[in-house]
C-alpha cells in the first residue's frame, strides 16, 4: 500500500489527475471505478481541468460507478446518476452511453445488479477504483457485516450512513433505505485502487480499517489484501496513523 499525505488537498487532487492522466494516455479506453460523496469532488473538478487543457481526451474511457439509491431517478439532484453528470461527465467528451451507473428504479433490483456485474467483465474490468470511506469504514454502500465475497447487490442503509448523507436531502427521512452497490469482491477485483480520506472525523476509521484487524465489520479493512492501493490522505485524516 502506497500513502500519500499532505496537508495541501489541492495538490493531492492533483496529483490523483496525474496518475488518471498517465493511465489514460496509456489506455484511450481504460475502464474507471467512480465514487460520488464529498471527497472525490476535487480530483473530479482537476480532471475537467486537465480535460479542457487538451491533457486528457475521455473520448474512449468508460466508467461504473461504486453505487445508486434505490427509488431516485436518473433526474433527481440526489441521485448519483445526477450527481455524476452534474460534477463531471457534462463536462468532458465521455460519450454518456460509456458512463455506468446503477439503475436504483428497475423494476427487478436484482437482475439490475446481475446485469451491472456482467458489464463490468464484458467491460474487461476496473483498471482503476476511486474510493471514498464512511465512518463506519464502508466502502461503496457496502455496510459493516458485508461479506467480503460479495458481489453487486442491494444493500440496507445504516442509520449512521443515512444521517451522514442527509445534508444533501432536506430531511433524514428522504434518504433512501436502500441503494445498489457494488460488492466487496467486485471492488477488490479492480487492478487498482485510490482510496481518498480527508478530514479529522475519518482519522478514527482510517486507523482501525488500515492498521487494524481485517474484518467484515470494518469493510474498508479488506483494502489491507488487496495489492495495489494508494491512498491519499491530508493530514487531518492521517493524524491517527
Ligand atoms: C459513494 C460511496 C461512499 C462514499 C463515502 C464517503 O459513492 O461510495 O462510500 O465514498 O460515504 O462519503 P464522503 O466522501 O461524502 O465523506
Amino acid at each position: 500500500m502506497e500513502y500519500f499525505i499532505s496537508d495541501n488537498i489541492a495538490k493531492i487532487n492533483c496529483l490523483i489527475g496525474t496518475e488518471i492522466k498517465k493511465l489514460i494516455s496509456e489506455k484511450p479506453n481504460a475502464v474507471l471505478g467512480f465514487a460520488t460523496g464529498s471527497t472525490p469532488l476535487g480530483a473530479y473538478k482537476e480532471l475537467i481541468n486537465l480535460y479542457k487543457k487538451s491533457e486528457i481526451d475521455f473520448s474512449e474511457v468508460i466508467t461504473f460507478n461504486l453505487d445508486e439509491y434505490v427509488g431516485l431517478e436518473q433526474t433527481d439532484p440526489n441521485s448519483y446518476r445526477y450527481f455524476m453528470d452534474y460534477n463531471l461527465f457534462n463536462h468532458i467528451n465521455i460519450p454518456k452511453k460509456n458512463t455506468h451507473v446503477p439503475n436504483g428504479c428497475a423494476a427487478d433490483l436484482q437482475h439490475e445488479c446481475i446485469e451491472y456485474e456482467n458489464m463490468i467483465k464484458k467491460a474487461g474490468g476496473v483498471d482503476l477504483q476511486i474510493l471514498g470511506i464512511g465512518h463506519n469504514g464502508h466502502i461503496g454502500f457496502n455496510e459493516p457485516g458485508t461479506p467480503f465475497n460479495s458481489i453487486t447487490h442491494v444493500v440496507d442503509l445504516d442509520e449512521r450512513t443515512r444521517k451522514a448523507n442527509s445534508r444533501f436531502f432536506s430531511t433524514v427521512d428522504e434518504v433512501p433505505g436502500r441503494a445498489i452497490s457494488m460488492g466487496i469482491k467486485t471492488i477488490m477485483m479492480s487492478r487498482k485502487i485510490i482510496l481518498i480520506v480527508f478530514g479529522e472525523d475519518k482519522a478514527d476509521i482510517i486507523k482501525e480499517a488500515l492498521t487494524g484487524k481485517i474484518t467484515e465489520q470494518v469493510p474498508a479493512s479488506v483494502l489491507q489484501l488487496h495489492p495495489n492501493v494508494s491512498v491519499y490522505m491530508d493530514d487531518k485524516a492521517a493524524s491517527k496513523l
